[in-house]
């Protein structure tokens, strides 16, 4: 049994920053290797303005696809109500909202102030029903931001409870640009927890400052089992100045099944998919410890 769920960032995440497009077709067999390695949840795009994000403008595609392969839940970004309706006319079985602690961060990337997502992540809530899409309001920024450079931990909790208040079904700390240090992240998740409880469900962490393996362990020691990442360590946001790639998944998976805790994921078959990842964004620098040095010797997965 699974005591870690990670959910593949890279398809969104990762290729939302990276330099050149990945053609429909390759990203269809890259998510469904991904897939077939065991993930249990890929981010597999976002319902943005094609013209402010390019990458994006396959992603009601991608998700229909998606939706045949039937072995992984088909998450999707939506930045407003436009999004989220076109997120669930696709299909998406679950819709992540970003939504800054940041006010200059939110007003870059999604042209609205924090408060003004709140209610957009609410408006979503309502309009889904009983029937609809599972939703996760994640917290951008919550460990500092180089855009307003401080976030205090104040406004993190703050939002936190807001969202939790909107009915949305989890909510996701992140750390947008890799600013977030150990201590930090246990306190952070600490103190939202204390208001939120189980809302509280994921750590987003980017590796910006090589601290994202450190990060992710901190919040595993506060109880978190979620974990967004990205193979190869692709990603960042495009708005946020400095941002750089996600916590990588292969390390992550490595570090969790050789500590004993099971990810539900198969290495070999996930280091396969890097491989058509690599092949299809030849130029893209790509990063991660096992892809460089391998399982060592006698490496047992955890049972
Ligand atoms: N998908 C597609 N089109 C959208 C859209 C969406 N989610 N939201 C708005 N639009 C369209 C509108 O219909 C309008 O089209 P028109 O000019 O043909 O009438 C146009 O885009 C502008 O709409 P508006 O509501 O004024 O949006 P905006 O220009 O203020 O941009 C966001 C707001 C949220 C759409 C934009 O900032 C955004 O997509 N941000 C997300 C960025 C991102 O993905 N960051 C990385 C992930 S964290
Ligand atoms: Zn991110």
């Amino acid at each position: 049994m699974r005591q870690i769920h990670i959910c593949e960032v890279g398809p969104r995440d990762g290729l939302q920053n990276a330099h050149h497009l990945m053609p429909t077709e390759a990203k269809k067999g890259w998510i469904r290797a991904i897939a077939e390695a065991g993930v249990e949840e890929i981010e597999v795009g976002s319902f943005v303005p094609p013209k402010l994000i390019p990458a994006m403008a396959d992603t009601a595609h991608i998700v229909s696809y998606c939706l045949t392969l039937k072995n992984f839940k088909v998450v999707a970004l939506a930045p407003n109500v436009k999004g989220f309706e076109r997120a669930v006319a696709a299909g998406a079985q679950k819709i992540t909202f970003p939504v800054s602690a940041s006010r200059a961060h939110s007003l870059a990337n999604v042209r609205m102030a924090p408060e003004q997502m709140v209610e957009e992540v609410r408006k979503c809530v309502q309009l889904r029903g009983k029937a609809g899409p599972e939703i996760e309001a994640g917290v951008s920024t919550a460990f500092g931001c180089t855009m307003q450079g401080d976030v205090p931990e104040d406004d993190v909790v703050r939002l936190a409870v807001m969202l939790a208040g909107t009915g949305a079904d989890c909510v996701a700390l992140a750390d947008t640009v890799g600013y977030a240090n150990p201590a930090q992240i246990k306190r952070v998740f600490r103190r939202v927890r204390a208001e939120i409880g189980d809302k509280l469900e994921a750590a987003h962490l980017h590796n910006t400052r090589g601290l994202g393996l450190a990060n992710a362990l901190a919040a595993y020691e506060e109880g978190v089992r979620h974990f967004d990442s990205s193979m190869g360590g692709l990603g960042g946001c495009p708005f946020a100045p400095g941002a750089s790639g996600n916590v990588i998944t292969e390390d992550l998976v490595f570090m969790f099944e050789s500590m004993g805790v099971p990810t539900g994921i198969d290495l070999d078959k996930l280091m396969a998919a890097r491989q058509l990842m690599v092949a299809a964004l030849p130029e893209e620098p790509v990063y991660g410890h096992m892809a460089l040095a391998g399982v060592p010797k006698g490496f047992r997965a955890a049972a």
